[in-house]
């Protein structure tokens, strides 16, 4: 039994993995990454897996380790982390003792990123977690591609720029996931890629992706759409998906305040929304905001849907997506959960980094 016991050891020892991991972005969804990065350290362990976090960045500066090829952050430290970015406008300035790591700022950031890229990319591996909202990381990502480094997305933007920079990021389509930019955590681009990638058509995806009080203005869940409609090979831009504002320019930042909006335009907008949800229920249908791909068309915008159909019977703040292909014809796949908030977002991302392990044998 003892020899039994000690070769399951070390057989556990030497299939133990390392990934190491540079994490771009530390408000809301960066700092809950590694908040279950330290939290999963057992599980992770269990299965093979170390999550050897690198470097930390965000819009003002970049944390490193001192040295990328063999040390990662310590617990505490991440969590010390953690808990600074969870006041807003905190800096990793405001740190008390930097430790084994040095801070970088200015144009240094993306040379160093690039340079540790370089060094980690081809070696050990190297998987780069974009959780920032920001459209300029797109061409880090894309050079950092070029080392074989991993990319992990919670970011639309660099996906939802032009279409040159799009192809190429995804011209390694093993190395890069962004389950979370759709639905956070539901397995929403997995379930397509499956589908697709079984040689079954889709013709129609429509879903329900946004909270509209938080999006008012459609984008952000345009930019979803962009990400399904691409991954369906359509090759479009922003410019081409049809977006209904919920609001009328009268009523846009730009000619009201956000507290005048609130107040005075919220109700104004009600009314007519009211209406229109009347006369749908009068057939039988509900109104949803909600994104349609299909025919060539990709749109956001109120539509009336059959009440007893999955998007129909949606109440609350789920995310829903029906999704139709040859084999899901007459009852469609249908996924359907909560699709926002920082723990389940980063809890997505995480997911996505640990999908990704077969890479770094
Ligand atoms: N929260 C959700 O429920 C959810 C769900 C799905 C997807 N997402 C997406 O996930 C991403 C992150 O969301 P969030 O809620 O965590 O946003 P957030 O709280 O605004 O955090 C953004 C982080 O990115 C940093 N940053 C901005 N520009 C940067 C740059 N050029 N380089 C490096 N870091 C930069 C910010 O720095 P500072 O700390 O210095 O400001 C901040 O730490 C967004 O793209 C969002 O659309 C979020
Ligand atoms: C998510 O994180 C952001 C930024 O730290 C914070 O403002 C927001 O309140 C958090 N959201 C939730 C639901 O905890």
């Amino acid at each position: 039994m003892a020899t039994v016991s000690r070769r399951s050891e070390m057989a556990e020892a030497t299939s133990s993995i390392t990934i190491p991991v540079l994490l771009l972005g530390c408000g809301g969804v960066g700092r809950h990454l590694l908040h279950h990065i330290v939290a999963c350290r057992d599980l992770h362990s269990k299965m093979g897996l170390v999550l050897r976090v690198v470097g930390v960045s965000d819009s003002r500066s970049l944390l490193l380790v001192d040295d990328v090829a063999t040390t990662g952050f310590e617990d505490e430290f991440l969590t010390e982390i953690f808990r600074l970015k969870s006041s807003s406008g905190s800096s990793f300035s405001d740190l008390h003792d930097l430790g084994r790591c040095q801070l970088v700022k200015g144009a240094e950031v993306t040379t160093n990123i690039i340079n540790v890229a370089g060094q980690l990319g081809k070696s050990t591996g190297l998987s780069v977690v974009d959780c920032t909202a920001s459209p300029e990381t797109v061409h880090i990502l894309n050079k950092v591609i070029d080392f074989g480094c991993c990319i992990i997305l919670a970011n639309k933007k660099p996906l939802t720029c032009r279409i040159e920079d799009y192809d190429k990021l995804i011209s390694n389509i093993r190395r890069i996931r962004f389950e979370a930019t759709v639905g956070a955590g539901l397995p929403i681009i997995a379930s397509i890629t499956r589908v697709l990638g079984s040689g079954d058509p889709i013709y129609r995806i429509i879903g329900s992706l946004s909270d509209p009080r938080d999006d008012l203005s459609g984008m952000d869940v345009a930019r979803k759409a962009l990400i399904l409609a691409r991954l369906l090979g359509w090759r479009i831009d922003m410019d081409d998906i049809q977006v209904e504002s919920l609001y009328p320019k009268e009523l846009g930042p730009n000619s009201m305040s956000t507290e005048d909006f609130l107040r005075i335009g919220m109700l104004s907008l009600d009314r007519g929304i009211q209406e229109r949800a009347n006369a749908a229920s009068s057939r039988n249908k509900v109104l949803r905001y909600v994104c349609v791909i299909k025919e060539s068309r990709c749109q956001v915008g109120l539509q009336e849907l059959p009440k007893d159909s999955p998007l129909g019977r949606l109440r609350g703040s789920d995310n829903v997506v029906e999704i139709y292909s040859r084999c899901y014809n007459k009852s469609p796949m249908v996924i359907q959960g909560a699709g926002a908030g920082n723990d389940t977002t980063a809890a997505g991302v995480l997911a996505d980094i640990v999908d990704l392990q077969d890479l770094f044998h």
